[in-house]
């Protein structure tokens, strides 16, 4: 089975920002590990400086998945209604989806499977399914998510002010529903609707989840009709495993946390981060610098100052403020650059971990074991952070809502009571046993796996036959 021709090949291709290339390189070394030859499609050059670092480090770690550039054509900012520049990214790549084809049929073996971006869908399985080539979707975000995503076309919340019932899963309030499918004339809304209604015509869905973590709703997907009808089979291929080449090279850096964490004694530091895109705004930063400080934890916060890391300028002392900035450096350490999250979260001194709830976030800290405090603020992290306080793994405070600043005092408070709290302590816990049965030997997402590599393999063969 080692000649080319048997050999299984899939192609990749994420959209834009870290929260949809981390998964989807994890998703590559754990292919490439398991015989798996991958082509990675990239658009360049990256919306931001993390992303290409990534890729970087990704390359000259794992040298044996193709790397192939995607040029795009470019795309007039006055034909789209929006500013940010990762929806900007996901429109371009969909209006150069016709050039996908050539790329496709430039590559050697001929593919297996094509596994796209959510954000991608209706451009891209017209092409696919023109040359044959089953495709799938890796879903970068909670299985909850993907079947309030799944029920889009059924749903009616734009019309009556009603919370989201979908059969066999808890109702999603509408002041969870991701704020810009609210804005019918969005450029997010409009994909999200768009895509939602082709879902059926994917071969699968990879999510990036597992039983212990979101049990009803993995439940309802195989259980409940409803949700079948919408949703082509899906493979809990998760937790993806946070990888070696995602290591930032800042040992020698003023801001590397791990020589400062190895002093901190176990299970009391508190970190801080909202992810790679959501910037705050300067009075709700002073307010967390505020809280930390009344929590009386120790903690490592990351502080972000612009949407896209390429136009951070000021510095952390301006953003935070001189005077709160001497006080913090007593207690913790705070960094306004990309750190590895993986890192900080595996630390043994580190024990909870104030989240905005982006997906990715959520699946690495029940890897290692780490609490959450959800504080969601903006997009899927509410249905998110449902996830997260029904699992076990964190608590949320629901009336925190989103946009609203946050003082101090109530900051301090909530983190005091997550690193406190003895149960949830052991509840998280509980999920990272659970998350390492998963992939283990015979676990869940073994299981799922071997399943969609075994189907890519009889597709393969059956081709070969045929030709
Ligand atoms: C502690 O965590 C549990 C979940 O394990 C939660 O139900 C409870 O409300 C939390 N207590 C406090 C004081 O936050």
């Amino acid at each position: 089975m080692s000649t080319s021709e048997s050999e299984v090949h899939v192609a990749l291709l994420s959209s834009a920002g870290m929260g949809h290339l981390t998964p989807f390189l994890r998703l590559a070394a754990l292919l490439a590990h398991n015989n798996v030859r991958v082509t990675l499609i990239v658009t360049r050059p990256t919306v931001s400086l993390a992303e290409s670092h990534l890729l970087a480090r990704f390359r000259s770690s794992l040298p044996q998945v193709k790397i192939l550039d995607f040029h795009l054509l470019p795309l007039d900012p006055s034909t789209v209604n929006s500013s940010d520049p990762f929806w900007l990214r996901f429109e371009a790549i969909r209006r150069s989806s016709h050039l996908l084809s050539p790329l496709i049929l430039s590559l050697q073996p001929p593919l297996s499977a094509f596994v796209l971006d959510i954000m991608l869908i209706s451009p891209v399985i017209p092409i696919t399914r023109a040359l044959s080539l089953p495709s799938f979707v890796l879903f970068t975000s909670s299985v909850k998510m993907l079947s309030f995503f799944s029920h889009l076309p059924t749903s009616s919340f734009l019309a009556d002010d009603d919370d989201v019932c979908i059969p066999g899963i808890s109702p999603i309030p509408r002041s969870s529903i991701p704020p810009p499918l609210l804005v019918p004339d969005s450029l997010f809304a409009k994909i999200f609707f768009q895509d939602s209604s082709h879902l059926k015509k994917l071969d699968g869905v990879l999510i990036n989840s597992f039983k212990e973590l979101e049990p009803e709703t993995i439940d309802a997907i195989n259980g409940e009709e409803t949700l079948r009808k919408l949703l082509p089979p899906v493979f809990d291929i998760g937790p993806f495993m946070p990888c070696e080449f995602e290591k930032v090279d800042n040992e020698n850096s003023a801001d590397c946390p791990l020589k400062w964490l190895d002093e901190q004694p176990e299970d009391s530091v508190v970190y801080v981060s909202f992810g790679s895109r959501t910037a705050m705004k300067r009075d709700q930063i002073r307010e967390i610098g505020d809280g930390l400080m009344r929590s009386g934890c120790r903690f490592v916060w990351v502080v972000k100052d612009k949407p896209v890391d390429r136009e951070e300028e000021e510095e952390l002392e301006e953003v935070v403020g001189h005077e709160l900035m001497v006080k913090l450096k007593k207690k913790g350490l705070v960094v306004k650059t990309w750190v590895d999250q993986r890192e900080i979260l595996g630390h043994r001194s580190v024990g909870g971990f104030v989240s905005h709830c982006g997906w990715n976030s959520v699946v690495e800290a029940a890897w290692y074991g780490v609490r959450i405090m959800a504080w969601p603020l903006n997009g899927d992290q509410r249905i998110n952070a449902d996830v997260v306080e029904k699992s076990g793994l964190g608590v949320w405070e629901k009336k925190w809502g989103w946009g609203q600043v946050v003082n101090g005092e109530e900051i301090g408070e909530r983190i005091r009571e997550m690193m406190n709290n003895e149960s949830l302590k052991k509840s998280a816990q509980k999920l990272r046993d659970a998350a390492r049965e998963a992939v283990g030997d015979g676990g869940t997402s073994h299981v799922a796996f071997q399943r969609l590599t075994g189907e890519w393999k009889k597709k393969k063969n059956a081709s070969v036959s045929v030709a």
